[in-house]
């Protein structure tokens, strides 16, 4: 039997000493295309959407939303969390209604929620880190409105088991896409389940147009609404098209040099992900029969981005300990629920749900009698959400990993598991 290695974290020779790429994905690609197309709105100087609809790069960008989920209408906002809130607006969550959200999902899923008047209710994550459908059932009240299924670090969720349920209780069903542009399930691109999707262009995410978002739906009513949230004089610029009777909206307008810049990074995409898929691949085969630990299970692993391999360890402090290991020797890996640190992708860290805090004066939306006022929320309501966040690690895989990442990646996780085993 051969003597197991030394592990770095014990004083041994690590893995590897360079560095990997950077996390970021498409922001880490911009080029000439993108300074040209940027520049040329600059030289134009026109950089509001609405002055010339039809050769708008926010127009074009719609376009190219549409053609990616096959979807009738695309509505380029300001942001994620501006796509999520007019996507609210557009399908009709308001005070009184309650929003089925995971427990983990970027807090900004939460904060769209209480902004439209509507409070969460956090669900358990199952270990592909996505909604639990069976707890989902178990939260439905008769205040539930609509649930939020959030495709996280471009994991899809299990759609098979949320839509039809969605359908059974009679709920409406927004996709959180933010972390997951390109993805797909079982075939069907992600953003084009239930009534509407909604997309981030913002730094971190696979592509984007430095900061932005995009909705996505087949009903016009639900657009135009979505319109109307997304821009006060809506009816003004596009008189014509705007079918719903106006209420106020909020300025969440994109503008031309964003929808440039997403325009190019959105001809990036297939490519950004054909990399990512490709390096997935190789970690998820080589790491097929690895003792000690096990990779967390993929609804869809065809529509997975391939951004980020999770491990599973059988307990917290084991992967604590492995997170450690695997940086010892240089894996850019790291436990997704590290006590130390307050993630804000993790419900217990989401303060001002917790503690039904609000910029509003008398507390609204949680003080409205529309809403249950015996609702409370405590860091320790989803257990299993805490303990399967606790037991992951985190590796992430960005489009500029080569073979020898790959295999590095391999060789310090069944270096490391082995010690575990
Ligand atoms: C899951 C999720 N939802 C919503 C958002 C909000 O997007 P934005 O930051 O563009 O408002 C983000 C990202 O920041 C996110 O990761």
């Amino acid at each position: 039997m051969t003597k197991p290695e030394k592990l770095a974290i014990h004083g041994g020779e690590p893995v590897t000493r360079e560095p990997f790429p950077t996390g970021f994905l498409g922001p880490d690609e911009i080029g000439e295309p993108e300074i040209e197309a940027v520049t040329s709105v600059l030289r134009s100087k026109k950089v509001f959407r609405f002055l010339d609809h039809e050769n708008s790069w926010c127009t074009r960008l719609e376009s190219n939303f549409r053609t990616l989920t096959g979807r009738e209408y695309a509505l380029a906002v300001g942001g994620g969390t501006a796509a999520l809130v007019s996507a609210f607006a557009g399908v009709g969550v308001g005070e009184g209604d309650e929003v089925i959200i995971p427990g983990y999902t970027y807090i900004a899923t939460a904060a769209a929620v209480l902004i439209c008047g509507a409070v969460p209710v956090i669900c358990e994550v199952d270990e592909s880190l996505t909604m639990d459908a069976a707890d989902v059932e178990n939260k439905i009240t008769p205040r539930t409105k609509a649930i939020v299924p959030v495709h996280m670090r471009g994991l899809p969720c299990d759609m098979d088991r949320l839509e039809p349920l969605a359908r059974k209780h009679n709920l409406l069903l927004v996709e959180d896409v933010a972390q997951a542009c390109g993805g797909s399930y079982k075939g069907r691109p992600l953003g084009s389940f239930g009534e509407a999707g909604c997309f981030s262009l913002q730094q971190y995410k696979v592509i984007t147009a430095g900061e932005g978002g995009i909705v996505v739906t087949d009903s016009p009513e639900v657009f135009h609404r979505a319109a109307l949230r997304h821009d006060s004089a809506m009816i003004y610029w596009q008189p014509q098209e705007t079918k719903v009777k106006a209420f106020p909206g909020t300025n969440f307008r994109m503008n031309e040099l964003e929808g440039a810049l997403g325009c190019v990074q959105f001809d990036r995409l297939e490519g950004i992900l054909a990399r990512t898929r490709k390096a997935k691949r190789g970690i998820v085969e080589g790491l097929a029969d690895i003792q000690g630990v096990r990779l967390a299970p993929v609804n869809c692993p065809e529509g997975d981005l391939g951004i980020c391999a999770i491990l599973l360890c059988e307990t917290g402090e084991q992967a604590q300990w492995l997170a450690g290991a695997l940086k010892a020797e240089g894996i850019p890996a790291g436990s997704i629920h590290d006590k130390q640190v307050p993630d804000r992708h993790i419900y217990c860290y989401w303060e001002y749900v917790m503690e039904k805090t609000s910029g509003d004066l008398h507390g609204r939306p949680w003080t409205s009698p529309l809403h249950d006022q015996t609702r409370q929320y405590t860091p320790d309501m989803c257990p299993q959400t805490l303990d399967v966040l606790g037991r992951s690690i985190h590796i992430e895989i960005t489009q500029r990993y080569e073979q020898k990442h790959v295999d590095w990646i391999v060789q310090a996780v069944r270096k490391v598991a082995s010690a575990l085993a």
